[in-house]
């Protein structure tokens, strides 16, 4: 049954929750490894044209040349940025993007009468990575990056065999450093016949610099929520487009949209050893209006000063907070840093408080305690677009918060204190959590009025 209610209450529901929640167009967003970057709001517009957002998936080729047009000129922008023959738009998500990128892989393999089944993947690799190969039917096995927190090729030749079919690099890696033995990490593989898999999910640190198909990768997905400004997805109606070299193409998903003789067409027929559809009809395309309109309003140079910037703003935080806080890795790293709470040891205060008084700040917190190969990590990445001033004023508050763990430490581990909500049990809410709304109990006790609904109290 819906709930009975007026335009201004509906309204007034819907934007009191919106207060209760952090957002990026409210403050600083520092979630390392997701690039929480600014969207702009031209890409709401652009993907909000009528001709883009009414249109039907089962609408004739003939009557959507133009979406179709979008979807080719994505794809040939987004080749030109990782330097890839070609690139596939179905895939959902960052994580979809790997396993489509692994299948392909696979379906290679086996198109030369080979099934090799191991898949290399350094300790400093996200979650997804692992996963993604399990989910292909491959087994990922782990290998020590160095004490610089890249890979070696020292480290990782005594695990290259017969049996390996890919290794998987984040490049900038996840601890934000550049993976500077690419070429020789491909020769390693290539010369097993494995094939170099590229996470691109941290291209915002690389784009206009380098390009992942010269230094030696065969297949990449792009993570276009986190470098082509396009709503983060949550795992599902994102867009993750792979990008890959020519001897992968038999294998790609289809259909793929080709130009010939002037039109653009959705071949599904000429690729028999294609690995398939990956997602219904041909992606989220909202997703890709978007990125386009990103990209066509920075252009190469504005890809490059977008790349430029975000590295800089992230050794700027790396030099000014190092100033108090652990930094692990001291050299100049790429589009996020990661620091720790190691000197808070004798306060009894953790990285999860820290996280916790930044909300009263009003910054939201960094990632922590990832990467898992530093002690209780924040992995800091605040992106091209925040000003000095603004990352002055986090400097200042996590100097503030490490004084108030010395001198106040009480005030730290019981944060938050001005939100909406305080400390939550994180274990409960994800374990048990409420997702559906329910009368209050007792007539006159705060209900939505009072903003609280049961998804917020996760
Ligand atoms: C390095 C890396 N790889 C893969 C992913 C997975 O991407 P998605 O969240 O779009 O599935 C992420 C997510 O942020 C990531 O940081």
């Amino acid at each position: 049954m819906l709930p009975e209610v007026s335009e201004p209450e509906a309204v007034r529901h819907y934007v009191r929750l919106s207060q209760q929640n952090f957002a990026i167009d409210t403050g600083m967003y520092p979630l390392g490894s997701c690039t929480m970057k600014y969207n702009p709001k031209v890409n709401e517009w652009a993907a909000r044209l009528p001709g883009f957002a009414d249109l039907h998936p089962y609408m004739p080729e003939d009557l959507v040349q133009g979406a179709l047009e979008l979807m080719w000129r994505l794809e040939q922008g987004l080749a030109e940025v990782c330097g890839m023959d070609r690139v596939s738009l179905h895939p959902a998500a960052g994580a979809q993007g790997e396993l489509t990128g692994l299948m392909m892989i696979r379906a290679h393999h086996r198109s030369q009468g080979r099934d090799p089944k191991k898949v290399l993947v350094p300790d400093t690799a996200h979650g997804t990575n692992p996963a993604s190969c399990a989910l292909n039917g491959l087994r990922a096995v782990p290998f020590p990056v160095g004490e610089d927190g890249i890979v070696s090729p020292e480290a990782l030749a005594p695990f290259v065999d017969d049996d390996v079919a890919a290794v998987m690099v984040t490049n900038p890696n996840t601890v934000g450093l550049f993976e500077t033995h690419m070429h020789a990490i491909a020769e390693l593989i290539h010369a097993k016949g494995g094939l170099v898999y590229g996470d691109g999910a941290n291209l915002n640190a690389l784009m206009g610099k380098a390009r992942p198909g010269d230094l030696g990768i065969d297949v990449m997905q792009f993570n276009l929520h986190k470098t082509f400004t396009t709503p983060h997805g949550g795992g599902g109606p994102g867009c993750g487009p792979v990008g890959y070299k020519a001897l992968l193409d038999p294998y790609a998903p289809v259909p793929v949209v080709d130009r010939r003789d002037g039109r653009f067409v959705l071949d599904h027929d000429s690729r028999p050893a294609s690995i398939g559809r990956l997602r219904s009809f041909y992606g989220n395309f909202g997703m890709m209006v978007r990125a386009y309109a990103y990209l066509r309003e920075m252009g190469a140079e504005g890809l490059r000063r977008a790349a430029e910037l975000a590295v800089l703003n992230a050794n700027y935080l790396r030099v000014r907070l190092g100033e108090t806080w652990h930094v692990p890795y001291q050299t100049a790293c790429m589009h996020e840093v990661v620091i720790s709470d190691r000197h808070l040891k004798q306060t009894g205060v953790t990285t999860m408080d820290v996280a916790k008084r930044l909300m009263d700040y009003g910054f939201h917190p960094p990632t922590v305690y990832f990467p898992l190969v530093v002690k209780g990590a924040m992995l800091i990445e605040p992106t091209e677009t925040e000003s000095m001033q603004t990352l002055d004023e986090f400097v200042e508050v996590m100097q503030t918060i490490s004084d108030e763990a010395s001198s106040e430490p009480a005030r730290v581990t019981t944060a938050p204190q001005v939100t909406r909500l305080r400390r939550l049990d994180e274990t409960r809410a994800a374990r048990k959590p409420v997702l559906r709304w329910t009368a209050p109990e007792k007539p006159h006790e705060p209900s939505s009025a009072s903003g609280e609904t049961a998804g917020t109290r996760l």
